[in-house]
């Protein structure tokens, strides 16, 4: 049975798809896919420690209880699947886009009968070297496409099997409030700087941040632990969203990500930071170009970053649980955002 909710992606790959579901973050779409296992109060959900500290929300909105599974430099597992602890489901993170090697996490769901979740909130339009659309290669996968395009929302659950899709309710309704006054500002430096090359929305932010810092003593606010535990109030993705993706051009899309990668890898090869990955995978459309870097060194990039009209932030907002304890290289990725 194929059932899109009535708003199917139109994007090659996602045919496959059993079903989709729209919401406005990617924390929703996972609440969703959760509540479709229909699991135990308190079931665990394996998840890698580096992760951002808000999609845990989701996680905890179900009654279900994060376990965490610790990621090495390249951002992969750590220890061997054969020793990762008995969940009911486990969460594949395609960080930044690039995919995951998702064999051990076959093989520990072969193992434990442990649900599949591809997270590709990161890597919308991405896929792996056989061709395989991030996000389509787990049991269900999450996109964030409002991390890929300039949209005042969106996010989708795909849902891979048949059996899942009869629990899952029909596509919410879709947000009636009007484009915050914001999102219609941001939209138009963006568009201005896209097509004058004129770096206006970087500046903005960029005043925003130092506005901000005067305030409160943050250039960016850092979430708030409730961020972790309680999910946003509006799921309703907006329909503004399914305007902008019929229209999106994903192959010029994808070439720019590639080319600003390229550019980056080349304008920074001698500088002291590191990238996290060897090197941009066939197929990979990159959210942005991460490297680690110590803070002195970052800044720097971060100025580089701004002269193209790039935002670059250290990622990810670590949980409460995981903050104190994490290696250093938990603490020390940063990121070129190519969102404009
Ligand atoms: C890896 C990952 N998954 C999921 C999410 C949640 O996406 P959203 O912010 O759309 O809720 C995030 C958010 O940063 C993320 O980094």
């Amino acid at each position: 049975m194929i059932d899109k909710g009535n708003a199917a992606l139109n994007l090659p790959g996602f045919s496959d798809v059993s079903a989709v579901r729209f919401f406005s973050l990617g924390r929703f779409a996972l609440a969703e896919g959760l509540r479709a296992l229909s699991l135990a109060p308190g079931a665990y959900i394996l998840v890698p420690a580096f992760i951002c500290r808000d999609l845990l929300a989701a996680i905890h909105a179900v009654g279900a209880v994060p376990v965490f599974l610790e990621v090495d430099e390249r951002l992969e597992p750590s220890a061997s699947s054969a020793l990762w602890p008995t969940c009911a489901a486990v969460l594949a993170v395609n960080y930044f886009g690039f995919p995951q090697n998702l064999e051990p996490f076959r093989a520990y769901c072969k193992r434990t009968r442990a649900i599949l979740i591809e997270d590709n909130a990161h890597g919308f339009l991405s896929a792996d070297t056989s061709g395989a659309l991030l996000g389509s290669r787990g049991d269900l996968g999450l996109l964030s496409m409002r991390k890929t395009f300039f949209l005042p929302n969106g996010a989708a659950l795909l849902v891979n099997r048949a059996s899942m899709v009869e629990k899952l309710p029909d596509q919410l309704p879709f947000s009636d409030q009007a484009l915050p006054v914001s999102f219609n500002l941001k939209r138009l430096l963006s568009r201005i700087q896209r097509y004058l090359r004129v770096p206006v929305l970087a500046w903005m932010q960029s005043l925003v941040r130092l506005i901000r810092y005067w305030r409160t003593g943050h250039a960016i606010t850092p979430l708030a632990e409730e961020n972790e535990f309680v999910l946003p109030k509006d799921p309703r993705p907006h329909p503004y969203v399914m305007k902008a993706l019929a229209s999106i051009d994903a192959a010029a899309e994808t070439e720019r990500r590639k080319n600003l990668y390229q550019k980056f890898q080349l304008q920074l090869a001698n500088y002291p930071i590191q990238t996290v990955f060897p090197s941009l995978p066939e197929n990979t459309v990159p959210y942005g170009f991460p490297f680690y870097a110590s803070d002195a060194d970052a800044a720097f990039v971060v100025k580089v970053a701004r002269s193209s009209g790039l935002d670059c932030v250290r990622w990810p907002d670590l949980p409460k649980a995981v903050a104190p304890t994490a290696p250093a290289h938990y603490q020390s990725l940063w990121m070129i955002n190519f969102l404009c």
